[in-house]
Formats: structure tokens, sequence, C-alpha cells
């Protein structure tokens, strides 16, 4: 018995060295590749694999002047060209025509959806699902193929912590844990076990760095981070995208701590080439290289090559600094011709791996398909998964089949508005909106839709009339409101982050009929909604679902389907209080309900007492709206026997810990069980509790299974100023819990 372990040990051993081996001889022959094809070319083939250029997608054809760019081989890859048949043109020319013959990539923003479009990133994030997310990432990349795109500017992986930002719309949330484990799921889904294999394509993973943290949530503002926060925050997802095998990574547009980005050597070199070991590309964002001279980093255009080049960004983006410029700068010997070597090998590996040569026209194609039936219903599984129960009082929701409701509002019929934030090849004319869905649950004639608000921004009271005619019509009101596409998204940051327009005037005046309202919201974003939540008896959080809104949400409304999304972000009550977050420090006078005193409790000509001086506001307190991770459901759980294997740990064991998950309600539900922990004291204060595992379980009514989280403690430790990995040993707090506000708290050793 013990013999035939042994055999088969040792034939995996054999297998899985041969495998290594396999892969390594395969490694080694691209490189060699590279070599030689490095050796023929000339310095001006070389600058040009590094040059992306930009087509216009709404270009009638290929311009001459690209045409003979690609010709001489000065073009690496190509952005949002969208004709297919221009695609197959051009790169035949580079194939058959340009003096080396390298193929051409062709890169195009596909974010969350190609044709078929699910939720917005962070409402992809709210699904807790990697399946979901690897899932969805294989659609956008089959129907991308599809149409000759063989490179994504996805994921977008920026941590972020301030809803005020636009692009909170396209990132995970404000979780490095969470946004880690997303991250490798998107990029498999992308580029599959094998990039080369025809319906694959390459992933970007994007900006890099700290992006998310810009000053004020304005976007493209200044980023100031300590060493440590980088690292322990914003640095995982890229990290654990790295370790995924992204084959692309795109600088961001900001400067951290004083360097831009795109010329920011400590980033690109010693972070992500030296201590990750990266091997694939790194791609400027849009013009970001020149951009440095705006920053006020370089004096021109000139400088901008050389800073750009010497910190090690590869690509650049639509700007021209190294075409213009690298070649001189090699002659003047203040870039060597082994510093571009190295650039253009880092290109070229990709291209060889990425079997472009093998490949070049995109076979198969015809074979992937674009809206499938079974993508879309992809679309409305991830849409129901993604959808945040935040309020349901007197439990609204669902509501029956046989109740009259009025729908109302700017976003319950807006075909383009639920699509969300960058779908530039998304069409409108796919999407089936909330109100057609609950036409054909309800019947038509249960329907009473009155829109009140031509689009989220109205300011025009001219529709309230019908709204509220509609309403004293009907049993409940829907009211769907939110934030147009166009309000989040790059560029999109808002300070006041209110439903926009006269939507709370219309909420307010509906409420008046005394019918109940079921507010269902969806935005970029999380949005204020404290001065109309007294009016509302349920809240829906809906994010921009994609395609697939209406069925989805009537899935969810009529009960048909439970909600089991949770937040990914912390959900404000003013945006005075942002950033607000759950892994915050806990500040020295760290804020508590028996301490606090409002705004309200001050006496007037109150002395200067240090009663209730802690770190909270006097106006908006100390805690959020809604809390990260939180998220209702149409049935109930309880946590039981939540136990360590071990209280004392050493540095190189594992966290184990069961917890046993009862549905506690009437109906089968998700519920998604979050493990948080907490350094109690460290060399540098660490956070109130940060998250280290999760796991969700389906249970049907009373049904009980035990769970088991488990952490590496080589994943308890945390970056220090100097950068460095620390495991301090000590005392730990931990919760299992729904979300990050509860649990009961235990407690560990680390050894
Ligand atoms: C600018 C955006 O910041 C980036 O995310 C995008 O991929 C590029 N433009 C290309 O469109």
């Amino acid at each position: 018995m013990k013999y035939s372990y042994f055999l088969i040990a040792l034939c995996l051993t054999t297998l899985q060295t041969f495998a290594q081996q396999a892969q390594t001889a395969e490694e080694e022959s691209v490189e060699n590749k590279i070599t030689v094809l490095l050796s023929k070319m000339t310095l001006e083939e070389k600058i040009g694999q590094a040059c992306l250029k930009g087509t216009s997608s709404r270009s009638k054809g290929l311009s001459d002047e690209l045409k003979e760019q690609v010709r001489q081989g000065m073009v690496g890859a190509i952005l949002n060209l969208t004709d297919t048949a221009l695609v197959l043109q051009i790169q035949k020319i580079a194939v058959e025509e340009s003096p080396n013959h390298i193929p051409l990539l062709f890169g195009r923003d596909v974010i969350h959806g190609y044709k078929t479009i699910f939720p917005i990133p962070l409402g992809l994030s709210a699904t807790w699902n990697t399946t979901i997310a690897e899932q969805t990432s294989i659609v956008a990349a089959h129907e991308s193929y599809a149409r000759c795109i063989n490179w994504t500017f996805a994921p977008m992986v920026d941590v972020c912590r301030d809803a005020r930002w636009g692009r909170i719309a396209e990132s995970p949330g404000e979780d490095p844990y969470l946004a880690s484990v997303l991250t490798r799921a998107y990029i498999k889904g992308y580029q599959g076990e094998n990039l080369s294999t025809p319906g694959n394509i390459l992933a970007c993973t994007k900006h890099f760095a700290a992006y998310g943290a810009v000053e004020g949530g304005r976007d493209y503002n200044t980023v100031n981070v300590s060493e440590s926060l980088l690292r322990n925050v914003y640095l995982p997802p890229f990290k654990a995208a790295v370790e995924a095998g992204s084959a692309t990574f795109m600088t961001s547009f900001n400067d951290v701590n004083g360097v831009p980005s795109s010329g920011n050597t400590f980033l690109l070199k010693q972070v992500l080439r030296d201590e990750w070991q990266y091997g694939g590309f790194v791609v400027s964002d849009w013009n970001s290289v020149t951009e440095m001279i705006s920053h006020g980093y370089c004096a021109d255009e000139k400088e901008v090559a050389l800073k750009a080049a010497t910190a090690g960004m590869d690509m650049e983006m639509t700007s021209q600094a190294y075409a213009h410029h690298l070649k001189t700068l090699i002659e003047e010997k203040k870039i060597t011709e082994e510093q571009l070597n190295e650039i253009v090998r880092h290109i070229l590996r990709i291209k060889f791996r990425a079997g472009v040569f093998d490949n070049p026209y995109f076979k198969e194609k015809d074979s992937f398909k674009i809206l499938d039936p079974a993508s879309l219903e992809l679309a409305r599984t991830s849409a129901i998964k993604s959808f945040v129960l935040l309020k349901n009082e007197k439990q609204i929701l669902p509501l029956s089949a046989n109740k009259k409701i009025a729908v109302i509002g700017p976003l319950a019929h807006a075909p383009k508005e639920q699509l969300g934030t960058w779908i530039f090849d998304g069409d409108k004319t796919n999407s089936i909106t909330p109100l057609t869905s609950l036409q054909q649950t309800y019947g038509a004639a249960n329907v009473n839709y009155a829109a009140g608000l031509k689009y989220s921004r109205d300011e025009s009271e001219e529709g309230f009339k019908e709204a509220v005619a509609a309403a004293k019509k009907s049993e409940v009101i829907v009211f769907f409101a939110g934030e147009e596409a166009i309000l989040s998204g790059e560029a999109h940051s808002r300070a006041d982050i209110s439903l926009p327009g006269a939507q709370e005037k219309l909420i307010q005046a509906l409420a008046k009929t005394g019918k109940p309202i079921v507010l269902v919201i969806m935005a970029g974003r999380p949005v204020t909604i404290d001065r109309i939540l007294p009016n509302v008896a349920a809240v829906v959080m809906a994010w921009h679902p994609g395609t697939m809104a209406g069925p989805a949400l009537a899935d969810v409304l009529t009960g048909k389907e439970n909600f089991s999304g949770r937040l990914t972000v912390t959900w404000p009550k003013t945006a005075g209080q942002i950033p607000v977050y759950y892994n915050h420090t806990s500040t020295g006078r760290p804020a508590d309900s028996a301490s606090f005193v409002g705004i309200k409790d001050i006496p007037v000509e109150a002395w200067q007492s240090s009663l209730g001086n802690n770190s909270h506001y006097l106006d908006a307190g100390f805690t959020p709206r809604y809390t990260f991770g939180y998220g209702m459901s149409y049935t109930s759980f309880s946590y039981s026997n939540i136990l360590l294997k071990q209280n004392v740990l050493d540095k190189n064991d594992s966290l184990y810990v069961t917890v046993t998950i009862t549905n506690t309600g009437t109906r089968s539900g998700t519920e998604t069980v979050q493990l948080y922990v907490q350094d109690v004291s460290a060399s540098i204060v660490r956070p109130v509790r940060e998250l280290k595992a999760f796991a969700q379980v389906e249970l049907k009514a009373g049904e009980s299974r035990e769970m088991q989280l488990h952490v590496p403690v080589a994943e308890l430790g945390f970056y220090t100023n100097e950068g460095k990995y620390v495991i301090e040993p000590g005392m730990f707090n931990l919760w299992v819990a729904p979300d990050a506000a509860g649990g009961k708290k235990q407690t560990f050793e680390v050894k």
C-alpha cells in the first residue's frame, strides 16, 4: 500500500518537473526568438513597438499616415479600432509588409462587458463572488475577440475610499483583500489558462498606482500616501495581478508623493520589476507621459521621454514623446540601446505569449457569439447578485404579484443610463428596462408609469403632478432614482453626492400621498440619502446593472430571487464625512456612543470642556449610514459555535475558524460570512478591523452548515513605513460577522 503511494507520488513529482521544464523551455524559446528579432530590428522599429496609436472609433477608414507608419514598423499596438475589416487590413500590413513582420495588438476599454453589459465593477464587487467575476470576464473576452480586440484595459483595481471620485464606479471598492481576490478572478477570466487560446485576451491591470487615493476624490488630483499606506492598502491588488499573470499594467494619471506614476522609478522599477519580478509590459495611460509637463515634473517632451523610459515605462499611449525623442536620447547616450531593448523585450514577450505571431487574424473568431442567450442570462444573474438591500421596513418587499404599482423616476425607463460608465460598445437598444420588465411581470394594467423627471439632473417640477396622480392610483410606489451614467466614471467626480436634480423633492411630494415608497437607486457610487430616508420604506442599491437591469430587478422586487449583495464600500451619511471607511485606525480618542456629544446637545455658551472630545463629527456622528459588508436578505441568518482551532499560533501556522451558519428565516438565501482581524498593538498603528477571509453559503430555510475560514498567519502582517513586511508577535482580535460592524470579539495570539 505504502509502496504504491510512493510510486504515485514519484510519478506526480516527475510529471510536475517535466511540466516545469516544458514551461521553462517554452519561455526560453520565446526569449531566444526575441533576441533574434531584436538583432534584426532598427532603432526606429524598436521605438515603434513602444508606440500605442489611438484611432477614433468614429473614423470611416484607416488614414494613409497610419498605414505607412505600420508598414515601416513604427507602431506596436492600436487602440479603439473597432471595425473588424479595418483591424484585419492593418494587421495584414503589419504582418506582410513591415520589415520584421511583427503583428499589432488591438486594445479597447472593455470594462464590464463588450456588447453584453454586466453591472459596473463596483456592482460586480458587491456580489463578493469570484465565479461571477471570472465568468463575466470570459464573456467580455469572447465578445471582444469576436470583434478583433485582443487586449482589454481591464481590470481596474484601484482601491477607493471616496465616493466623490467618479471612478469609484469602476473600482472593486475599499478593501484590499476583496479587491485582490476579485482581481485574480478577472484576470483568469480574460486570459484563461493559456493566453494564446483563441478567445482569450490580454488583461491590463490599472491604474498603477494609488489612483483611488486622489485628494478630495477629484479626478487626476495629487496623491500623498505614506509607504505603509501605499503597500498595505493600494498595492495589494496589483501584486495579486502579477501573481495571476496579468499580461500588461497601465500607469495612472496621478503623481504619488510628488512623482507622476508614468515616470515613477520606485513604482515601475523597484516595486514592479525588482520586488514582484513582473515580466509583462507597462503601458502609460492616455497622454499620461506628456502630462508630466503639466504636473511640473518635466520641462519638455524630451525630458518626458527620458524620465519615462528611465523609470521603466514600456509603451506610450497616444502621446509621442518616445517616437519624437528616444532615438536622439540614445544617440546622446542618455538612454542606452540596452534599455530600449529591455522595453521592447517586455512587449514582444507578451506578443509571443499571446500567440499573435501565430494567430494575427483572430482565427475562430466567428465561433464566439455576441449577446448569446447564455451571456444575457449571466448578465441577469450577476445583476441579481450585485443588488444590495439596504432597508426593508415592515417587509414591504417583496411585492406580491397582485399589487398595483406606480413606477416612477428618471431611471425607470432609461436604457442608456442603466448600462453605466465605460460601455463604449454597449448598445442601449439591447437594454431591458425596469419599466418593461415590471409591466410584463405585473401586467401593463397594474403598472402606472410616470417618469416625473426626464433625467436624473432634471430640475423641472412639470412632471410632478402626473407622478403624484400615478401614485394615488397605486398601492405602492417603486421609485427608480439615481445618476445618469455620465455622472460617474473618468473625470466625473462630484462634491455633493446626493441624488441630483429634483429627485428628492419628487420623493417628498410622493411621500405625501401616504403610499409606501420603494427606492431603487441606480448610480455609479453610493449616494447620500439621509434627507429622504424617512420618506421611503425600502432602499435597494442597484448600481448601474447593465443590459439586463429590468429582468434582474423584477426578479428581486417580486421575490422570485433573494437579495445577496453586500456593500464593498462604506456608505456615508453626508459627503462631509468622506473619507469614511471601515478599516480606519482607531486614533487616541476613538469615538463611542457613551461619550458622543451631538450638535444639538451642546448648551449655548457652553464652556470649552473636554467632555465628548473624541474623534467624531458634531453633526454626522462617527458611524456611516451603512457599513462595509452590509446588506439585507429576505431571510435571516444566525452565527453560532464560532471556534478557533488554536488560540496561540506560530508564524508558520494558519488560523482556522469554524462557524455554524443557520438560515433562521422562511426562505432560502445566501450569506456572506466575513472574517475580520485587528492587530491590537503594533510598531505602527493598525486598522480597527481588516477583512482577511470570507465565504458564501446558500442555505434553505431552517438549514445549518458548518463553515471553515482559514487565514495563513503570514497574511496577518503589514508593511512598515520603511516598506518592510513584518508579522509582529502579539494579541489579535477576531470577528466572524455579517458585516464590518457586527460579530462578537474573540482573541488569539501570534507568538
Ligand atoms: C484613460 C483612462 O484613464 C484609462 O482607464 C483608459 O483605459 C484609457 N483612457 C484608454 O481609453
